[in-house]
């Protein structure tokens, strides 16, 4: 297996930072980025696929919305015990691309169907046991949030299982600062420069917009899910388990 190329994205001065998005520069390197910049990411991945596993049912479909390179749906495909449909969802063709080619180095071209779609103009989806946004509700613009979990309430089978990541903002300032800057700390001691950290603070400034950890509970709940329940937490990460 290929190792993934090193994030260099941010390392060299940028005049004018721009919007961060994921276009082919960001998906060359994204395994890279990601568990660098996701404390826990492997471990994250790893209860993912067994609580995506444990609600899992014959027949029925699983989404991983925003799956970028495909590592939760590889992982999810070696723990079911069900036949079950993998479909991964993504608006950008270039990150669908890299997960085209790591599916594809593992046999599992046949096994997972990728779609190119965007959440913010809502998704039709069906007959859903799992429902899955890791790191990915954060880039949905709020306006839409709403009617997204609405949307995905209504197509999941009773029991149904949703499972979100999300970066969080404390409650007051004080250890949303705190935690902030221990997140900085984190990154710096997985590489990243201050100069690097810097650019890509101000890059996702417009574009991540994240929420309380109670403002996302309250939504998952507005939406019908019955129990919500944290199963990962961070500093300022956050995963959620919620059951229709
Ligand atoms: C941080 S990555 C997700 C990481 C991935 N789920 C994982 O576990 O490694 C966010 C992904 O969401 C996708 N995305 C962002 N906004 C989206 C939207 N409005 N509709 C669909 N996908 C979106 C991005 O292209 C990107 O692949």
């Amino acid at each position: 297996m290929a190792t993934a190329a090193v994030d260099q994205v941010f390392a060299r001065e940028i005049e004018h930072v721009t919007d961060f998005t994921f276009d082919e520069t960001v998906a060359g390197v994204f395994d890279d980025m990601v568990s660098r910049s996701v404390p826990m990411y492997a471990e994250i991945q790893r209860m993912l696929a067994e609580l995506a596993a444990a609600f899992a049912t014959e027949g029925s479909n699983i989404y991983d919305l925003g799956c970028s390179t495909g590592t939760t749906l590889a992982l999810l495909h070696d723990q079911l015990t069900v036949r079950a449909n993998l479909i991964g969802i993504d608006n950008s063709a270039e990150m669908l691309e890299q997960c085209r080619s790591k599916l594809a180095a593992r046999n599992l071209t046949q096994a997972i169907d990728l779609r190119l779609a965007d959440l913010d103009h809502g998704i039709a989806l069906e007959n859903a046991s799992v429902v899955m946004l890791v790191l990915t509700l954060m880039f949905v613009r709020p306006l839409h949030r709403e009617r997204l979990m609405r949307q995905i309430h209504s197509s999941m089978n009773e029991n149904g299982c949703l499972l979100v990541v999300e970066k969080v903002l404390g409650d007051g300032s004080l250890f949303n600062r705190l935690f902030i800057e221990r997140y900085y700390a984190y990154k710096r001691r997985r590489g990243y420069t201050e100069l690097e950290i810097a650019q890509k603070r101000e890059a996702l400034e417009n574009v991540l917009v994240p929420y309380r950890l109670h403002e996302n509970r309250e939504l998952f709940l507005n939406a019908g899910f019955r129990e919500v329940e944290v199963f990962f937490k961070w500093y300022n990460f956050a995963g959620f388990v919620a059951v229709k």
